[in-house]
């Protein structure tokens, strides 16, 4: 018996990279996971791999987020821990960057997040859970110069996290 057992985990992202192994991690310490991600072929196979289930979720649609929920709580009864690990980035000075790529950056990085927020803190808070289970990854690269837009994201992204730490 771990911590996690029986545990409940929603990632997004969660085809590739950071998203996989955390989903192979919290699934080896007994969560069940559900891993998402905008590749459904890649959601549908972290799903498997991990013996949880897996959907295609784009974060900038709130209605495929309330998907995801929906699913983990017909599947397994609940939710107890959410990884917003998706994170795109772009490399340049601010004025290179078009303004339209600007755009896409904060609305997959920032609005994400917002729209996480909105799917799942009502239900874990319902559920008591809230406390140290709502996770979100950042990088620590925040001020590194030549990732300025991706770095701007990130710095607001920990601010947020860290009010939510503070509610
Ligand atoms: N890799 C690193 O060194 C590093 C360092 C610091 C922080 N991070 C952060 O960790 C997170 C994961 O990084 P990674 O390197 O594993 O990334 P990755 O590119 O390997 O994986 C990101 C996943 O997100 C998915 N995705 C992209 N847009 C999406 C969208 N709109 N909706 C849903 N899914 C979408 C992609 O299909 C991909 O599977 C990111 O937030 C990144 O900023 C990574």
């Amino acid at each position: 018996m771990t911590p996690l057992d029986g545990a409940v985990a929603v990632i997004t992202g969660g085809g590739s990279g950071i998203g996989r192994a955390t989903a192979h991690s919290l699934a080896q310490r007994g969560a069940h996971v559900v891993a998402t991600d905008i590749d459904e072929a890649r959601a549908l196979t972290v799903g498997a791999e991990v013996g949880g289930v897996g959907l295609r979720v784009d974060v900038t649609q709130l209605a495929d987020l309330e998907q995801a929920r929906d699913l983990a709580l017909d599947r397994y009864g609940r939710v107890d821990i959410v990884m917003n690990n998706v994170g795109v980035l772009a490399v340049g000075l601010p004025e290179d960057i078009p303004l339209e790529e600007w755009q896409r950056i904060i609305d997959i990085n920032l609005m994400g997040l917002v729209r996480s927020n909105h799917v799942f803190l009502p239900l874990l808070t319902a559920q008591g859970i809230l406390e140290d289970r709502f996770l979100l990854l950042t990088s620590n690269d925040a001020r590194a110069e030549l990732a300025r837009k991706y770095a701007d994201v990130d710095a607001y992204l920990g601010e947020m996290t860290s009010e939510l730490e503070n509610e």
